[in-house]
């Protein structure tokens, strides 16, 4: 991993260019508190004026006391300039604290401020976005490192009072010797180069090392989580997840030590380099005192002033490269906040037809997953009649749950289109669509959260108490409320104290409640079923049936029992509509529906 002086190069201009992230980052700290951010800037650049006013008021004492040994009187004031070098320390302190207070409260407001902005943003992105792996990565940076800025937005802060007081400092040798100061700052370069590129090196293998994190913060979840417990002891699993972690962070571990050696053993012979500079003027500084050149009260101002500029340049190199190199981890989330979605409602998007008087019209639909080649829909034709039941049956992978993401619109067809009441979906308002569909997927929602809030979370803000009540008398939900302790309060999971968790199939039964609080005009189930048995899942469709009776629903299911109460079923194979029509006629059919019904009917004979 040598780098070479044209990748050294390249990554320099990546860094530089990473700077463009910064404005965008101080309207973020300027959104998160103006108050507060311009009473930080204010004790930074009084703060940054008092190691030269402090050198200034002793260089007088000093010469006072000299002049005083050689026989002359003390300076009329003297004893003032002793009380103001006393008064700069305590303000010098004072304006320290008040800063630190100024930071503290400024950390809090920006984590909040950014960790909001990220929120919201990600709940506009398209489902797409979170499918892709790449920019999963992307978001997970953009997430956990978003609020770890507030250190870089402090060193924004710190470098402006580094470069006021060194410039300061600066002033005050110049005015004796500029040649000093030349020499301090050629000795600095080295070492900031030296510093920034290990820097950028460290971004590079972090950046590179993200998917073996990934897998081993998968492997520390799944050793230790609820959901795998069972089998991991049953299949003695324990030992192989903790060997893959060991043998995963091995790799990162040397890694990262073969990175910090080389850092190490640059880094202490630039740092030798900017020691000896900084001697060698202090020694010429004593020399000329020496010689009579300079008197007592310069030689103490130089030497305060070489080393406060010495340290002072070091450290703006040193926080400056920090800075750009934090500016890097921006990227991510500047990136992040720009991303915008595609699936978004048009400027002259219309509401969602209420009622539907026509249904939905697939037509000619053909969807691939971004980034992958197979067509998962393949020209398919598909009505759903307004008031029309339709069961969705195909074996898996054929895409029932791709078909619900684009009656959804969480995806757009790749070709073709779909129309409700004759318009192409696209027409429509998203928010006020999705607001006309209730579904619960197969994955659905487990809220950690109170039972109450379970349900009222399918239709939040709106749902007044008896609402929720109804729907949970509608979805059986009840019946497992009433017997937690604390009923509609009680908080439900295992994750928080006092939380109480609930079998996969009363979790399901508070998901149906969710949709059925829903005002939707259609309701779709994808499998939510499938960890129920037989019978449960039969009165759950029962059920369902009922109460979807004359509105619009589509189910999924692999149970032919359930199947059987729709107004219509269809095949999905190959990506189209195989076969469709009632029970009977699919029967009679004799093609895949028989098959697969027959296959399913001998598994209970
Ligand atoms: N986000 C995705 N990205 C890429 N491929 C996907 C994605 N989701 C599903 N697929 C693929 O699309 C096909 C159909 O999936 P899906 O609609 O979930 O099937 P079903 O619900 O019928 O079991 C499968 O081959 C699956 O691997
Ligand atoms: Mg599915």
């Amino acid at each position: 991993m040598a780098a070479s002086p044209h990748s050294f190069l390249g990554s320099w201009k990546e860094r530089i260019r990473a700077l463009r992230n910064i404005p965008p980052l101080l309207a973020l700290v300027w959104q998160s508190g103006r108050g507060v951010v311009s009473g930080g800037a204010v004790c930074r650049i009084s703060a940054a004026l008092i190691p030269l006013s402090m050198l200034a008021v002793s260089k007088r004492i000093l010469d006072g006391v000299q002049a005083h040994f050689s026989g002359r009187p003390l300076p009329t004031g003297f004893w003032y300039l002793v009380a103001a070098e006393f008064g700069l320390a305590v303000l010098g302190s004072l304006i320290g604290r008040v800063t630190g207070y100024f930071d503290a409260l400024l950390a809090d407001r920006f984590t909040r401020h950014v960790s909001i902005r990220v929120m919201e943003h990600a709940s506009r992105l398209d489902l797409e976005s979170y499918e892709d792996p790449v920019f999963y990565d992307k978001l997970e940076r953009a997430r956990v490192q978003a609020t770890d800025r507030i250190a870089m937005v402090q060193a924004i802060g710190t470098v402006v009072q580094q470069v006021i007081t060194a410039l300061s400092l600066s002033i005050g040798i110049v005015w004796f010797s500029p040649w000093l100061l030349a020499l301090l700052v050629i000795a600095v370069v080295p070492a900031f180069l030296g510093e920034s590129h290990f820097a950028f090196e460290g971004y590079s293998l972090n950046i590179g090392q993200t998917p073996v994190r990934r897998q081993l913060d998968y492997l520390r979840t799944l050793g230790a989580s609820k959901e795998s417990a069972k089998e991991l002891k049953l299949f003695g699993l324990s030992g192989f997840l903790s060997g893959e972690y060991t043998r995963l962070s091995n790799l990162l571990y040397d890694q990262n030590v073969h990175l910090a050696r080389r850092r190490l053993v640059a880094s202490a012979l630039l740092s030798l380099l900017s020691t000896a500079a900084y001697y060698g003027a202090y020694a010429y500084v004593i020399y000329q005192t020496v010689l009579g050149r300079l008197s007592w009260g310069s030689l103490q101002f130089l030497a305060g002033a070489l080393a406060g500029a010495s340290t002072n340049i070091q450290n703006i190199f040193s926080t400056f490269s920090s800075i750009a190199d934090q500016s890097l981890f921006l990227t991510d989330l500047v990136e992040f906040l720009r991303v915008q979605p595609r699936i978004d409602s048009k400027p002259d998007a219309i509401p969602a037809p209420r009622p539907i008087r026509d249904g939905f019209s697939f037509e000619r639909v053909s969807f691939t997953y971004p980034k992958t080649e197979r067509l998962v829909l393949d020209g398919l034709d598909l009505r759903i009649e307004r008031g029309e039941r339709i069961a969705l049956i195909g074996e898996n992978g054929q895409g029932k749950t791709t078909l619900v993401k684009l009656l959804t619109r969480l995806y757009d067809p790749t070709a073709g289109r779909i129309l409700l009441d004759g318009v192409d979906l696209r027409e429509y308002n998203v928010e006020d669509l999705h607001s006309q569909i209730g579904v619960i997927f197969q994955d659905f929602v487990r809220y950690e959260m109170s039972a109450r809030e379970n349900i009222a979370a399918g239709s939040i803000g709106t749902a007044g108490e008896a609402a929720v009540r109804l729907a949970a008398r509608k979805s059986r939900a009840e019946d497992v409320i009433l017997r937690l302790p604390r009923g509609y309060d009680q908080l439900l999971g295992r994750r928080f104290e006092g939380g109480v968790d609930l079998s996969g199939g009363e979790w399901q039964k508070l998901a149906l409640a969710r949709a059925y609080l829903r005002d939707a005009q259609i309701l779709v189930l994808d499998e939510p079923t499938a960890s129920l048995d037989a019978p449960s899942e039969y009165e759950v469709f029962q059920r369902f049936a009922e109460l979807t009776a004359g509105r619009m629903a589509l189910l999924i299911s692999h149970r032919f029992s359930t199947v059987r109460m729709a107004d219509r079923i269809v095949v999905l194979a190959d990506g189209r509509i195989a076969e469709q029509g009632n029970h009977h006629q699919l029967v009679a059919l004799g093609g895949r529906y028989s098959g697969m019904f027959e296959l399913q009917a001998s598994s209970y004979r």
